[in-house]
């Protein structure tokens, strides 16, 4: 995390605070009480507890520590809402959250208000410790990382649900997926020594730290994502049949798992269609979206089939640099991948490297060199989980804007699929 600086970064935080929060409380508006506590996978986590949690994290690791006098709002919540934080306290399993139906949604709400009016009254005074500053942007992060889960998350359950219930109903602007794309073009990129990482004053992780140096061969990447349609090209190719085109560990995952076709891809016949947070839309409807919600392995396959492979992450960040950090993200309010060609991204020689699908990486994600986890239970934020799991690029069109830049990595274990996760080719 790195040093904020700003005129007056007290109301800078309080103006952030309050648009932050109030906009999880928005993404929740589509839903009922009872959307709000299902579990539908093991990796997600039921809506109201999201809620909780996010504010767990203010009250845990900002209000006891930088908020003389700060009362708890309930003595059970710093144990019930605690994630994985093992030097905070004992927590429950992560496959129980579905059962906290105590606290009730009004209980969890007076929750985040008890949490909220404590914030403010700390971004109010008179000298808030530069740690509590920064503590606070972390949190402000680390809700808006749990805005981009509540969708996904919702969109699992109600992909479950087999009412197929939709989040939020189909505006015109949406319903272009099957515009036309250019063709696939490669983009060259210069090799040599690059320098990776995040600088400036702004916020990062620290898993974005040190700045350091790489060497890259020459390279090249695809002008956009791969399509839902390309995509259906290889299924139809026999792409989950044939082990040539996996990893070992890829082809157990799709024997294992019965893996067809993405996740959220249903067949009636032979007739696909894809299951968004705009409701049930025909493969046809969609062919020129790109293709999300694949495994790093069925990214990693499709490549290879294509006779292509997969960017490193740093090969994709030398090469965002140069890119401007807009794209199809939450604040677009389409919250589905969309063809390349709408963006208005035309000049640009790559589109969409911000926005629609986070983009599987070749990289297994591990710490830079020279990297230190943050003191205290803040260091299991990300570096426990530099094991076994494989780097991410680029937000997608459920993550905030604010939130995205050309150095942060996400990072999944490779048979994750609810995510927003998609391809793009490299050579
Ligand atoms: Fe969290």
């Amino acid at each position: 995390m790195s040093t904020i600086v700003s005129p007056n970064p007290q109301l800078d935080s309080l103006v952030r605070y309050r648009s932050v929060r109030s906009r999880t409380l928005a993404l929740c508006d589509p839903l009922t009480p009872e959307d709000m506590m299902v579990q539908s996978t093991p990796e997600a986590s039921p809506a109201k507890w999201h809620l909780a949690h996010t504010a767990w994290f203010f009250e845990s690791f900002v209000l006891g520590e930088f908020l003389p006098g700060y009362r708890l709002f309930n003595p059970d919540f710093p144990s019930l809402f605690n994630s994985y934080y093992l030097s905070f306290s004992a927590f429950p399993e992560k496959r129980l959250r579905s059962s906290f139906s105590r606290p009730g949604l009004e209980e969890v709400l007076r929750y985040r208000q008890h949490v909220d009016e404590a914030v403010e009254l700390l971004l109010e005074s008179s000298n808030p410790a530069p740690e509590a500053l920064r503590r606070i942007e972390l949190g402000l992060n680390h809700e808006e990382q749990h805005q981009e889960l509540l969708l996904t998350d919702i969109l699992n359950a109600f992909f479950v649900n087999p009412l197929r219930p939709v989040y939020l109903a189909e505006e015109q602007e949406t319903k272009a997926g099957s515009a036309e794309v250019e063709g696939l073009r490669f983009q060259a990129f210069p090799g040599g020594m690059h320098e990776i990482g995040h600088s400036g004053p702004g916020f990062s992780y620290d898993n974005e730290l040190p700045r350091h140096h790489v060497w890259l061969e020459p390279y090249s990447l695809a002008s956009r994502l791969v399509t839902c349609g390309e995509y259906a090209a290889f299924i139809a190719d026999g792409g989950y049949r044939r082990h040539e085109l996996w990893l070992s560990d890829g082809w157990d995952a799709v024997g294992r798992n019965g893996w067809q076709a993405p996740l959220y891809w249903t067949s009636d016949n032979g007739n696909w269609s894809l299951f968004t947070l705009r409701g049930e839309q025909p493969l046809d409807r969609m062919a020129s979206a790109p293709v999300s919600h694949v495994s790093f392995f069925e990214a990693d396959a499709y490549a290879r089939w294509a006779g292509c492979r997969l960017a490193t992450e740093f090969e994709w960040e030398a090469a965002a640099q140069s890119q401007p950090l807009t794209g199809n993200l939450l604040d677009s309010g389409r919250l589905l991948p969309v063809p390349a060609a709408q963006l208005g991204q035309d000049e640009n020689p790559v589109q969409q490297m911000i926005g629609d699908c986070w983009e599987w990486t070749a990289s297994a994600y591990l710490g830079y060199p020279g990297y230190k986890a943050l003191p205290g239970a803040l260091g299991e934020y990300n570096g426990k989980f530099m094991s076994g799991t494989m780097v991410l690029r680029g937000g997608s069109c459920v993550t905030p804007a604010a939130h995205i830049r050309s150095s942060y990595r996400n990072f999944f274990a490779p048979e994750t699929r609810w995510q927003f996760s998609g391809i793009r080719l490299a050579m």
